[in-house]
């Protein structure tokens, strides 16, 4: 494991950087990451570049045995460029240009502004790009933060128009595709083609009215501008890295934002050499519970299936007008725990200190403004110098990955378009998914469809709205030869253009689930319907369907509304394996005794441990023994029953009741 922090040296004097390289250095850390947003000071006028104040920190981290992480300045385009070139500033969806004064004011798509920041990549490559300090690069910064994915200038739309030429070829093609049909919105050439941008239809209940998907879009244009907006990052990262390239080896990566819905993060990732996120559990706006945390780390992990960093870990209070909580003592450790049990290889903890002055005042690090070391800074000398004990078990593991949950981003954009009900995000239901699997000790994956059909034996699709006969294919291969696949109501709805399939849902699912869907109900305005299965009786929210059944038999039936004595969750055995279809949202209670069921029957070791809410349990394998990684995310001491012996990880004692103090952790394996 490798700890570093974010610093910012251009907020500083120099004459306190040798003492913050010191206090660094003594903590244990080993990585800074610097230069992100510091293009006004390498390049304080156009062309002139000044490095000179760069070597002299790069000196200091050498005194101090730390190395460094070169981030690329191009989130903050400097004043100069913007009044020299206002072209680059990014156009929102009622055609208000974004302007200079936070940062990200930029658009993706604006070539101008694309070869600027490979131009001040490549001069930090030649300079820096063969230190032998240098141990990664990172482009920018948070792509699409702040709602930057899609911009609405004349740039994105000509590279919209030109995407839409090379992927429909024949204007007739698209029309077809899109139905644009309806309401007479035929194009006759690709150059008609508009951006969905301000229209005079507004979906009043949408939570951002003025946003492009409230303004009645057709959803083929909607769900092509997205996938569009993904690859204008793509390009606008690989400038990047294709100047670094031409002078410098270390990986380049991007630190992404663990669920951020706006990019197709499983593209974006194969771009990258490694995957690296930003982990802010608790901030101004609210607390992800650990189990979110967690599905964060599971779908970082599931990009490459390979193990990742955290290039930004709270480390503090953070708010930018408000102040989240205070990690409670313990908890930046537990935090990075989790980080390390998921799949973490090197956490860097944002950041070094609060800055004096600028938008994030109140947005605190290790630090706080005076500077002077204290409990934040012991806890993490104590995490960096205890992390040793587990070395050899993140090295020497893997995750099982025989139980997948399939997350897709346009799956995600189309039901965000237009979700079905209120209550309804896909978002959640993969981390309801997720949650009642993971409770049960199976580290569940949550990767791209071809990742879990490649590993697990149990997949669960939740809302695969979008399918073709390839993919339906597929499954009933992997059903055929055994695998277990759950799923959801909403899957099986359209084709890949996001248009209404004319077949029965759950579309070409149909044979694999053995049934089809005769009649669904949208459950609005909080209402409820009783449903009667093996977790015993259950209200169900959201949504139901109810269910024709074919070869599957029914294993929950709602017990009221309209649909009251009619299946709502189905089984249906085909080849060796089991497709199990579940027509309603139901508690994550009745969810996870569910879950629970599939596990078992697809063969996968359920863990020894009895769950308890509050206490997380990612469980690792070397191939032959299961090593369980405990964490009590809760302020109360707890105990946990093991229900099968079990030895410490540590002491190689065996134990059957395991004290975990508050925040506190523990490895337990078992043979
Ligand atoms: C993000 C950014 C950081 C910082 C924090 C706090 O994670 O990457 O630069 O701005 O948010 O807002």
């Amino acid at each position: 494991m490798l700890f570093g922090v974010d610093y910012y040296p251009e907020h500083w004097p120099e004459t306190r950087w040798e003492e913050d390289c010191r206090l660094m250095s003594a903590a244990g850390l080993s990585l800074v990451r610097i230069l992100e947003f510091a293009w006004s000071r390498l390049e304080p006028e156009e062309g002139r570049y000044d490095f000179s104040w760069v070597e002299r920190f790069l000196n200091l981290l050498e005194q101090h045995g730390l190395q460094f992480v070169l981030g690329t300045p191009s989130a903050t385009p400097p004043k100069w460029l913007v009044d020299k070139d206002p072209s680059i500033l990014p156009i929102d969806e009622s055609g208000r240009t974004r302007g200079f004064g936070s940062r990200r004011h930029y658009c993706f798509s604006n070539s101008n502004y694309r070869e600027h920041a490979a131009r001040i990549a490549e001069e930090l490559a030649k300079r820096f790009g063969n230190h032998h300090l240098l141990v990664a690069w990172q482009t920018d910064n948070e792509f699409g933060c702040h709602n930057t994915a899609l911009s609405f200038t004349p740039e994105a739309h000509a590279g919209f128009i030109d995407w839409l030429k090379r992927k429909y070829q024949d204007i007739e093609a698209l029309n077809e595709a899109w139905g644009s049909v309806f309401w007479s919105q035929e194009y006759r050439s690709f150059d008609e083609v508009i951006l969905p941008s301000h229209t005079v239809a507004r979906d009043p209940g949408a939570s951002a009215p003025d946003s492009m998907v409230a303004q009645g879009h057709n959803p083929g244009l909607l769900l092509d501008f997205q996938r569009y907006s993904t690859d204008a990052i793509i390009a606008f990262h690989q400038a990047q890295v294709d100047a670094i390239r031409r002078h410098s080896d270390p990986p380049v990566t991007h630190n992404l934002m663990g669920d951020f819905p706006d990019i197709d993060y499983h593209r974006l990732g194969s771009h990258l050499d490694f995957v690296s996120w930003d982990n802010y559990p608790s901030f101004e706006w609210g607390r992800a519970p650990y189990n979110v945390v967690g599905f964060r780390h599971t779908l970082m992990r599931g990009l490459k299936r390979r193990p990742f960093w955290v290039m930004e870990q709270q480390s503090g209070p953070c708010g930018w007008r408000m102040l989240g909580d205070t990690p409670a003592p313990g908890e930046i450790g537990l935090w990075s725990l989790q980080a390390a049990a998921h799949g973490a290889r090197t956490i860097v903890y944002f950041r070094w200190r609060a800055c004096r002055t600028g938008t994030e005042q109140y947005w605190y690090g290790i630090l706080d403004h005076d500077g002077i070391p204290r409990r934040r800074y012991r806890e993490i000398a104590d995490t960096v110098e205890t992390a040793g004990t587990y070395e050899q078990l993140w090295e020497q593991t893997q995750f099982p990955e025989d139980v997948a949950v399939v997350h897709d981003y346009e799956h995600l954009w189309s039901h965000r378009f237009q979700p079905h009900n209120p209550g309804f995000s896909y978002t959640e239901l993969l981390q309801r998914y997720y949650t009642a699997l993971a409770t049960w000790g199976v580290s569940p994956a949550v990767t791209s469809l071809e990742g879990a059909l490649e590993s697990a034996r149990l997949v669960v699709l939740p809302a695969y709205s979008l399918v073709d006969s390839d993919t339906a294919a597929r499954i009933e291969r992997f059903v055929t030869a055994g695998g277990t696949v759950i799923v959801t109501y909403r899957s099986g709805i359209r084709d890949r253009n996001n248009a209404m399939l004319e077949e029965p849902i759950p579309g070409p699912f149909r044979r694999v689930a053995g049934l089809t869907v005769g009649e669904f109900d949208s459950l609005n305005f909080g209402r409820t319907t009783t449903v009667e299965g093996a977790f015993g009786q259950d209200r169900a929210a959201v949504w139901t369907d109810s269910l024709d059944l074919e070869s599957a038999e029914a294993a929950a039936w709602y017990g009221s509304g309209p649909f009251a004595g009619e299946p709502a969750i189905a089984v249906n055995q085909f080849g060796d394996g089991t497709c199990v279809y579940v027509g309603c949202d139901i508690s994550p209670e009745a969810l996870s005794t569910l879950a629970r069921g599939w596990i078992e029957s697809a063969g996968v070791q359920l863990s020894p441990f009895v769950p308890q809410s509050g206490i997380e349990i990612v469980r690792r394998t070397d191939g032959r023994l299961s090593y369980y990684v405990l964490m009590n995310h809760t302020g109360r001491a707890r105990l946990v029953e093991s229900t099968r012996p079990v030895q410490s990880y540590t002491t190689q004692q065996e134990v059957r009741r395991i004290r975990l103090d508050p925040y506190g952790t523990t490895v337990v394996r078992e043979s």
